[in-house]
């Protein structure tokens, strides 16, 4: 404006200027002039791709928009279809959100109720386990929960797995039922040998009846495979009540541990370490079932080391309240094949052995709320672990 208002002063002393002067006042009103064309075509360009930019933020905004909404509708549809139920707690511990299928399992009201009201009022029909509750029709319901990343608060999955349970408890009845008729087979297989030799040993003594020396041998004989026979069935009968621990009292894990070396004292070339670790602990179990249980551990390492070789024992507390007490031989080891097999009742590769040691162990320390394994590399012996719950009178 300036310029032009300069421009004009020029025209208007047009007359009296000189030539000279005049024509340098209209170059310098061109060059401004130019120039202001100039920058003011640049302005107009900045303008444009400004204004083409701002276009394009807003549609790739406007695309991002749909897509969050898309995904959020989707996501939605999903939560809707999903028949497990959906419940999301906010930091006050209230219902913020849920899906049909919550609304379905849990009942209403649900949304803006405190979850912990929710939770009272569905499992009033009691608690199946630590996952699954009982609901109130019936249905058994596994809850998993977990936290909502940075916000407070938590999703919580609820799945109806009444059919599941129902499938599992029937597959474990059918289960057992395979297991007790194999166990009979191999039972009547395992009773008619000893029986049959008893037999026999007792035949034969009828027939000797006036010679005393064989009279006593046969006896003897027929008394021994009686007594395999007695000691089959007190094994059948301890894996077979193995879901209890029958007269349980506090018993001192030393003196258990302290009859294995007296038990295999006459195994001379065998060597027994006992390094006990933790002294003085005390576990609540039935006595002789439990030393019976340690001592099978110990005369299977024996047998495997073929009464010539060491085993070493260890005790370990484990913190807070169990103890670990290990038993490593340097025997064979067990065939890896084998080693799935080890505690299935009546597994055995020993002539003579009824495979049912592991069996009992394992069902005498599942029993005192324990367990055991095995850990072996073939030619490099045999471990077997045994972890057991301490007393929580005493020992701690
Ligand atoms: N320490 C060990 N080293 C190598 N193999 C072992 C050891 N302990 C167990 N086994 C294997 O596990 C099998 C099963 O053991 P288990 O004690 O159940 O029965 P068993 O000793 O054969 O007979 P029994 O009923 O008389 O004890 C054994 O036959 C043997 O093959
Ligand atoms: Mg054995």
């Amino acid at each position: 404006m300036s310029v032009i208002c300069q421009g004009n002063r020029l025209m208007g002393s047009f007359e009296q200027a000189a030539p000279e002067e005049l024509l340098q006042a209209f170059r310098e009103f061109q060059r401004l002039s130019d120039s202001l064309s100039q920058s003011y075509a640049q302005l107009q360009r900045q303008v444009g791709a400004l204004t083409e930019e701002l276009a394009r933020s807003r549609e790739s905004h406007r695309a991002e928009t749909s897509a969050r909404l898309r995904l959020a509708q989707r996501l939605r549809q999903l939560l809707d279809a999903l028949p497990a139920g959906v419940v999301v707690v906010d930091g006050r511990g209230e219902v913020s959100e849920c899906n049909p299928a919550a609304v379905t399992l849990l009942g209403e009201p649900l949304k803006g109720e405190q979850w912990v009201q929710v939770v009272q009022r569905v499992v009033s029909a009691g608690e199946t386990s630590d996952c699954d509750l009982l609901l109130p029709g019936g249905r058994v319901v596994n809850v998993t929960t977990q936290a909502l990343g940075e916000e407070p608060g938590q999703i919580v999955l609820l799945q109806d797995v009444t059919e599941t349970r129902r499938l599992q408890q029937q597959l474990e009845r059918h289960r057992r039922l395979a297991a007790m008729g194999e166990m009979a087979s191999s039972l009547a297989h395992q009773v008619r040998t000893p029986l049959s030799a008893a037999v026999l040993q007792l035949s034969n003594l009828q027939s000797v009846a006036g010679d005393a020396d064989k009279v006593g041998r046969y006896a003897e004989k027929a008394k021994q495979r009686l007594h395999h026979l007695e000691r089959l069935i007190d094994e059948m009968l301890l894996f077979a009540g193995g879901g209890k621990v029958v007269d349980p009292e506090l018993v001192p894990l030393d003196e258990l541990l302290a009859r294995i070396p007296e038990a295999l004292a006459r195994e001379e070339a065998f060597r027994v370490v006992l390094e006990n670790r933790s002294p003085g602990l005390e576990l609540r179990a039935n006595r002789e079932a439990l030393a019976s249980a340690l001592l099978n551990l110990a005369l299977n390492a024996c047998q495997a080391c073929n009464g010539s070789g060491s085993l070493s024992i260890t005790v370990e507390r484990k913190e807070p309240d169990r103890v670990a007490v290990s038993f490593r031989d340097d025997g064979p080891g067990i065939d890896a094949a084998h080693t799935e097999r080890i505690f299935e009742p009546f597994f055995t590769t020993r002539a003579g052995g009824t495979g049912l040691g592991l069996a009992v162990v394992q069902a005498v320390v599942t029993a005192h709320g324990g367990e055991v394994r095995c850990h072996s590399v073939p030619g490099e012996g045999a471990s077997f672990i045994v972890e057991l719950p301490l007393s929580e009178e005493r020992g701690r």
